[in-house]
């Protein structure tokens, strides 16, 4: 399945190339004004490209768990706890979102920094907790979302652009399971790119550039 899929996306750039370069040819010989330089250098639009399905993706590619359903976790771990009554910030525990591609999960060492004076009796989950630490085995977290790996996505880009976490991964801070609550799909990707208000405010009046910028194919797909 997965070498199906990576041949069609081969083929569908290739095709894509070709469209856009047939574009440029017309274009030189039409008596049509050219159109904006911005406009120019993005001719296919995505819609012209792809059969309609594509954009209700998520029912062929494996992106995560299944959509606003609760996974079982090895600890019971919980975001409301933690985010929410304790007041954490996510960057405690999630550092890395806003320095790469991968958010993480936090090593048991973060964990232990607190659960190594929090009392253990009759609390089971904690009694997990410390049985991982002790024993130095990494915790099995199972992948609540998980973008195939022909798609290039980083949390960085993102972050630093001024996005909230809460935008793509819905009130973690109320979940005591977390879920996923956003398709991933392309159609997701590209809807918030061609209308993200910050685009209007980091980029101004090179906002329509930046916009074409993210709908090309190379940009997720590189
Ligand atoms: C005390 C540490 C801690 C804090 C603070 C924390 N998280 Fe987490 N986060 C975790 C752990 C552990 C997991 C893995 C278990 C799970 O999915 O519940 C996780 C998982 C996640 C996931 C799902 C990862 C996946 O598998 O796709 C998201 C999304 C997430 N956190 C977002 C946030 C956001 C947003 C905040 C702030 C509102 C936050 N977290 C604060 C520890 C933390
Ligand atoms: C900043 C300190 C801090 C950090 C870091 C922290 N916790 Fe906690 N955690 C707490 C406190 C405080 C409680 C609430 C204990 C209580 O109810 O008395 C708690 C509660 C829990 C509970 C619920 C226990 C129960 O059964 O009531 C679990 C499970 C848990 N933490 C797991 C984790 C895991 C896993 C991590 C690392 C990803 C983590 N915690 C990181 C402070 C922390
Ligand atoms: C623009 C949408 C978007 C924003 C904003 C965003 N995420 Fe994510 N997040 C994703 C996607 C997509 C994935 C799946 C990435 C993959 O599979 O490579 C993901 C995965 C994760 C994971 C799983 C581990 C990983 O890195 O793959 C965690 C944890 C997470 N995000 C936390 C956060 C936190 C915390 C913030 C805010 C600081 C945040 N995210 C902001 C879209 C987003
Ligand atoms: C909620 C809105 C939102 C969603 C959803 C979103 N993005 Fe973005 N993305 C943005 C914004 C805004 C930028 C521009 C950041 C900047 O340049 O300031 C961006 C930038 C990017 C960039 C950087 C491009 C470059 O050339 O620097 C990549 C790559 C990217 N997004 C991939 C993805 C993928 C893949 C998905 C879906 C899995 C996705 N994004 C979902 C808002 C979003
Ligand atoms: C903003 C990010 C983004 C851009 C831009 C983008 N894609 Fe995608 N694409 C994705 C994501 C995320 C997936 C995986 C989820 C899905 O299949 O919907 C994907 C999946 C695909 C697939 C596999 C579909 C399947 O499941 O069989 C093809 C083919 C594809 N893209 C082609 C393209 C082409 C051609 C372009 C340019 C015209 C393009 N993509 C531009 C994000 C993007």
């Amino acid at each position: 399945m997965r070498q199906f899929t990576r041949a069609t996306l081969a083929i569908v750039l290739l095709t894509g190339a070709a469209v856009g370069m047939a574009g440029f040819a017309t274009r030189a010989n039409a008596e049509d004004p050219p159109a904006p330089a911005e406009e120019e250098t993005f001719t296919i639009g995505m819609k012209n490209l792809l059969p309609p399905e594509i954009f209700d993706r998520g029912l062929v590619v494996t992106v995560g768990a299944p959509l606003d359903e609760a996974i079982e976790q090895p600890i019971a771990f919980t975001h409301e706890r933690h985010v929410g009554t304790l007041g954490m910030d996510c960057n405690y525990c999630h550092s890395n979102a806003r320095k790469g591609i991968h958010a993480g999960v936090p090593a048991t060492s973060v964990c232990m920094g607190c659960h190594s004076l929090v009392d253990t009796t009759e609390r089971p989950e904690l009694v997990k907790l410390k049985d991982y630490w002790e024993k130095g085995e990494v915790i099995p977290w199972k992948k609540v979302h998980d973008v195939p790996d022909y798609v290039y996505f980083s949390h960085k880009r993102h972050v630093v652009a001024g996005l909230d976490c809460q935008e793509c991964h819905g009130e973690v801070q109320d979940m005591t399971v977390n879920e996923r609550v956003a398709p991933l799909s392309m159609g997701w990707c590209l809807d918030c790119h061609a209308q993200h208000e910050s685009i209007d405010q980091n980029y101004g009046t090179k906002a329509e550039l930046r916009r074409a910028e993210l709908k090309d194919c190379w940009t997720c797909h590189k």
